[in-house]
């Protein structure tokens, strides 16, 4: 899982925007740079072959689809299927072996590393199903970490930190330490990571995957509002209990597309 740990890397120099959390979120706004209304995700031909020489395993064979601003879409398959494949590229943890991803209206593979790292950090929140906080440090110390490598000072971060943790319905525990959490909390920790810069999109694979059925339903309860507020929400996961709950829900079998539809029941747009 070298993409998953890189990713959790990437928590870790989380750049942010100076707005606060609390309720200036603006729909759409700080992922398109010039304010033109292009789907956030558009992906053409997209294929992705993992390894060299004779042991080659394609892991993506053509995916092309596009994700409008606002959109919340599950995207489910049986294990192998692709799926954190697809959402490393998303994501820009990853590259495309061949086809084209525009993010924003903007071709990510002119991107520098720069341009990238600024992507991953300011413009996309990311959520996994182990949840990657360090055991050592509290709830709210871990939600400040990433949000500390950015020129942030310590008295704008932490309100800011703060501000997340409440989001999340953790006001209360936020000097407590990972291990002093359940699973559900824990996972709501990393979400309130996750907002806490304040992305347009979101993407989480498997968040509910190591989670009960109350933890499970308290954050999806957490998608749907952060959907309402106008997030684009890519949720991947196996269960289909879960994908019911997005408006659309994209199959995903042996590296393609089966299907891609929007939900007539339990999704809301
Ligand atoms: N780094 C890698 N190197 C080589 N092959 C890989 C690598 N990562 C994934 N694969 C292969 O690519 C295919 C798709 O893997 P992927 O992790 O995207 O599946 P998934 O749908 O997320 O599965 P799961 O539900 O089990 O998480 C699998 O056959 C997998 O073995
Ligand atoms: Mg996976």
């Amino acid at each position: 899982m070298a993409a998953a740990a890189s990713a959790a890397a990437q928590l870790a120099v989380v750049s942010v925007a100076n707005r606060s959390l609390a309720s200036n979120f603006e729909p759409g706004s700080a992922l398109t740079i010039d304010g033109s209304q292009a789907p956030v995700i558009e992906l053409e031909a997209v294929r992705k072959v993992y390894g060299t020489g004779t042991i080659e395993v394609e892991a993506l064979r053509g995916i092309t689809l596009s994700i409008e601003q606002g959109e919340y879409v599950a995207v489910v398959g049986p294990s192998g299927s692709g799926k954190s494949t697809l959402m490393h590229i998303l994501g820009c943890l990853d590259v495309p072996t061949s086809g084209n991803y525009l993010l924003a209206g903007e071709d990510v593979s002119v991107m520098d590393e720069i341009e990238l790292a600024e992507v991953r950090n300011r413009r996309i929140g990311f959520v996994f199903q182990q949840f990657n906080l360090l055991p050592s440090l509290s709830a709210l110390r871990n939600v400040e970490l990433p949000l500390s490598y950015a020129a942030m000072s310590r008295e704008a971060r932490r309100p800011r930190a703060q501000a997340a943790l409440e989001r999340v319905g953790l006001g209360d525990r936020v000097d407590h330490r990972p291990g002093e959490l359940s699973g559900g909390q824990q996972q709501r920790v990393a979400i309130a990571r996750a907002l806490a810069s304040e992305p347009a999109l979101l993407l989480a694979d498997e968040p509910t995957g190591n989670l009960d059925s109350t933890a499970t339903e308290d954050v999806l309860a957490l998608f749907a509002e952060l959907h309402q507020q106008g997030r684009t929400v890519v949720l991947i996961t196996h269960e289909e209990e879960v994908a019911e709950r997005a408006a659309r829900v994209i199959r995903i079998r042996d590296g393609q597309i089966a299907s891609d539809e929007f939900s007539t029941h339990g999704g809301n747009r």
